[in-house]
């Protein structure tokens, strides 16, 4: 309710400015415009490339505008060229060629699920009904933090990696992802990965799942902008110069990756180094948490166009509380999984005080689909009536 209402406010704001902009013109007489207009539209064109082609070198140049007024003149202009250091133009040339060379053709295209757990998969039966009959063409991974999982299903045996210490909000979470795209890239059939945790569920079939991240040419990567506090004002001028406010950006950890980006992660320590340097609890006083802020930063900035910018892993955020809502056995029925997959718009709020929310629909490749494959944070307790679901439905398709 409160959502179709944003949007309809939404709505209403973009009339409003089109009016601004195109005002209907009631005196016919007066529409002739005087050539001052054009003279001065003329001056302020040749201003701008003037300023455009000798662009201010310090802030003294300013002097004929308030501050914040040459504040706004720069962000009209496009961006100066600033110099790149070696590090940046090494990574940026790797990113660049790996992003152009098309991805190897295997002939057994693979879906790498990744789990991050801290022991035990409380999911493991829903899990294996998932991949029951589907050999081939997944490969499984765990990252066990803390205590060596016990299995229910014999697709999850000696499939953990290496493992390190997480600890929540710190980079040591990023580690365990890149330690398991690592592992999870030693096999050239794996071509789409899928970062799981171990409250997640499957909201479809292992087909449905398969031809949506296999057929697709990007990554369902989250990324937004936020401006408030638990955004950019999560950001550290120590970033600078490789990491820009304007291209700080924010998202669920909850990716999957096509295989180049897979390697582009893998090929970058440069950004990456800022992130655990400086996006850490406490910097400068705040909380900045690399998981939800390096990889939305990073695709922001070097791939903009190839990943989707929501997650398809749905949690709900409606109770606005510091976590989302845990799903109890109570919570669980056909209905609530039939509602998360009819979602077919993303949405994005704000942390301001006045909290903007942006909806938009989950397109690829000129296409509005279901945005959500897997859903959080289901617990333990729901695992039997979440088999019944997943029987009923995968026999009803
Ligand atoms: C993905 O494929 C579509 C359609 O073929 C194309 O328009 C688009 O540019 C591609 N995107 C990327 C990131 O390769
Ligand atoms: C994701 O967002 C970026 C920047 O806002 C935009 O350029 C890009 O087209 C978006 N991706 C898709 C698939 O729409
Ligand atoms: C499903 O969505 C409908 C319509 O929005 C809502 O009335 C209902 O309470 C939802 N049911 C569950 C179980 O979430
Ligand atoms: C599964 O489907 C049957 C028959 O349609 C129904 O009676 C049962 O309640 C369903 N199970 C769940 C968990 O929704």
């Amino acid at each position: 309710m409160k959502l179709s209402k944003a949007w309809r406010l939404g709505h209403l704001g973009m009339k409003d400015m089109q009016q601004m902009l195109h005002p209907p013109r009631h005196r016919g007489g007066q529409l002739k415009k005087p050539t001052w207009i054009i003279v001065l539209v003329s001056l302020v064109c040749m201003f701008l490339v003037v300023a455009y082609i000798y662009p201010p070198q310090t802030s003294s140049a300013c002097y004929i505008f308030s501050a914040s007024g040459c504040q706004t003149l720069s962000s009209w202009l496009p961006p100066s060229v600033r110099e790149l250091s070696d590090d940046e133009v090494a990574a940026r040339v790797v990113i660049s060629n790996i992003l152009n060379t098309p991805p190897m053709k295997s002939k057994n295209p693979k879906i790498a699920f990744m789990f991050l757990s801290v022991g035990s998969l409380p999911f493991e039966k829903l899990w294996d009904k998932f991949f029951q009959g589907h050999e081939g063409r997944f490969s499984i991974y765990i990252h066990a933090s803390r205590d060596k999982p016990v299995h229910s299903s014999s697709y999850f045996v000696n499939r953990e990696i290496r493992s390190g210490k997480v600890e929540w909000g710190t980079v040591s979470m990023v580690e365990a992802e890149k330690r398991l795209l690592a592992n999870a890239l030693k096999d050239p059939d794996n071509q789409h990965f899928v970062l799981l945790s171990d409250s997640c569920v499957p909201l479809h079939d292992f087909d449905y799942v398969y031809n949506y991240l296999m057929y697709t040419n990007i990554s369902f990567i989250d990324s937004f902008s936020d401006p408030g506090p638990h955004g950019s004002g999560r950001y550290s001028e120590h970033m600078l110069p490789e990491v820009e406010k304007k291209y700080f950006r924010k998202g669920a950890q909850w990716f999957t990756m096509k295989r180049q980006h897979a390697l582009v992660v893998m090929a970058d320590s440069l950004y990456y180094s800022k992130f655990r340097d400086y996006c850490k609890p406490g910097m400068d006083g705040r909380n900045c948490y690399a998981d939800e802020h390096y990889l939305p930063t990073f695709f922001h900035m070097h791939d903009p166009n190839g990943i989707a910018n929501w997650s398809v892993t749905h949690v709900d955020w409606s109770e606005r509380k510091w976590h989302p809502k845990s799903y109890e056995k109570k919570d669980i029925s056909e209905q609530l999984i039939k509602n998360i997959t009819s979602i077919t718009e993303s949405v994005h709020v704000t942390s301001e005080e006045k909290a903007e929310t942006t909806i938009l629909p989950c397109m690829w490749n000129g296409m509005n689909r279901p945005c959500y494959l897997f859903a959080r944070k289901f617990l333990p307790e729901t695992l039997d009536s979440m088999i019944d679901i997943f029987s009923n439905y995968t026999t009803k398709t």
